[in-house]
């Protein structure tokens, strides 16, 4: 990532319009490369997200031994070296922000019998590792070096690993997925009980690449048990549009007024919808066109109007639904008519920032009261916030985007200290929110 700072300005300008598709979704573009790496051959990625923590991902699986090629346009070719097949690496592998790509590849390597040693940016330094370090070393992975819990750290996989039975000790996607990757190479059956369900795409994409994999409800959750050792074969992946990209024009959409904007295929998991719902709960002018499924995820066309809001309770069972949306939703909130709050963040507080702080700060810069109550976030919603501060982004991509959001319907300009890692989740986020009629400066 650049050592430069590209500070940005974000103001008041007339309505937005038009139809855009914003970059692929992040979880499904790392998990392709992450199987394609797995299965045995050839396999070909529609609609990749080009943005660093992919690239970086893609860097480090070129390391372990896979072909990763570009062979046009958001077009991907992945030769595999089937489960446990990758080759030991010959330098440190280098995430930058994101945790995703490293806790996933934790996973893969934990199941390899080979050493790596791990690193990041300066935020992904700050992260708990040792959750995730704690299922790899009951399957048989070794950490070598590691301080805190956190990265730099140098993980040997198991020589012969093990099947376990996994609870994750809190709601999280990258937790369970990096325990069914390391699974994939122990015999027997690897069981995952998640007690609140999380997004499922390495559950869907194991299977869609011939692993077995037996999804079963439980409660509120969700227990899923994973055949070892299947030989992956190479399956064609087309990335819809990433939601939680999405939300900022669509919350751009529905708070200038004016507006009417059309984002097109976007991603409708349920398991990644909770700010849809949340927002039509608030008042919001969201329409699903087209809805159809492509590449196995139901996608739609959202036709977003602008239109006043209402404060609402956001319960905390709804918290893994749309755990990267809580920066835009309390942009929202600052909008609406009444108190919003937001219960159960206690996970935002370990994100690319401690973003539980930089959310409430980017608000309060702005003339918005905002409370935080113990895991809870208290928005107090005016007709149009003053706007006008200076917002300190901390390495976090979606607090820069949310404070630019911000910026275009405040009263006075917003400015954000440094945009570059917008591009980690989110190339040509600028352009796009231009071509729509935003100013940023
Ligand atoms: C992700 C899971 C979530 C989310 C992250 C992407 C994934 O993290 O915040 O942006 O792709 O599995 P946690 O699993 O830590 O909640």
């Amino acid at each position: 990532m650049s050592v430069h700072r590209v500070p940005l300005t974000a103001r008041r300008n007339g309505p937005l319009s038009g139809a855009v598709r914003v970059p692929g979704d992040k979880s499904i573009s790392i998990r392709a490369l992450l199987l394609g790496a797995l299965a045995v051959g050839a396999t070909r990625v529609d609609g990749l997200l080009e943005g660093e923590d992919v690239l970086n991902t893609a860097k480090a699986l070129q390391a372990l031994g896979a072909g990763v090629q570009r062979t046009g346009d958001r077009q991907w070719l992945i030769n595999g070296v089937g489960v446990g097949g990758f080759a030991e690496p010959a330098n440190v592998l280098d995430f930058g922000n994101s945790g995703t790509g490293c806790r996933l590849t934790l996973g893969a390597v934990a199941g390899c019998p080979i050493t790596a040693t791990f690193d990041g940016d300066g935020s992904l330094r700050s992260r708990p590792m040792q959750r995730v370090l704690d299922p790899l070393q009951r399957i048989g992975a070794r950490t070598l070096a590691c301080e805190n819990g956190r990265l730099p750290l140098t993980l040997a996989g198991a020589r012969d690993p093990i099947p376990i039975v996994f609870e994750p000790p809190v709601p999280s996607a990258q937790l369970k997925s990096a325990t069914l990757l390391a699974g994939l190479s122990a015999p027997g059956e690897t069981v995952v009980i998640e007690a609140e369900a999380t997004r499922d795409h390495t559950e869907k994409m194991l299977t869609h690449f011939g692993a077995q994999v037996r999804v079963e409800a439980v409660g509120g959750g969700r227990r899923i048990t994973l055949t070892g050792q299947p030989e992956l074969v190479p399956r064609p992946v087309t990335v819809p549009a990433d939601p939680s990209s999405a939300a900022f024009p669509l919350v751009a959409a529905v708070l200038v007024p004016g507006s009417e904007v059309i984002l097109r295929g976007v991603m409708m998991n349920p398991l990644r919808a909770g700010l849809i719902t949340t927002l039509a709960e608030m008042g919001a002018a969201i329409e699903r066109l087209d809805e159809r499924n492509d590449g196995g995820e139901d996608v739609a066309d959202l036709r977003i109007r602008a239109g006043g809001l209402r404060g609402v309770e956001v319960p905390a069972a709804r918290a893994p639904s749309m755990i990267d949306e809580y920066p835009i939703l309390a942009v929202a909130a600052a909008f609406a008519e009444g108190v919003t709050v937001m219960r159960g963040l206690k996970e935002l507080r370990v994100k690319e920032s401690d973003r539980l702080a930089a959310t409430a700060a980017l608000l309060r810069a702005n003339g918005v009261a905002a409370d935080i109550d113990g895991d809870d976030l208290i928005v107090r919603g005016q007709t149009r916030p003053s706007g006008g501060g200076l917002v300190t982004t901390h390495m976090d991509h979606r607090i820069a985007m949310a404070a630019v959001v911000l910026g275009l319907a405040s009263e006075r300009p917003v400015q954000i200290d440094d945009g570059t890692f917008i591009a980690t989740s989110f190339p040509g986020f600028v352009e796009l929110m231009r071509s729509l009629g935003a100013e940023l400066a």
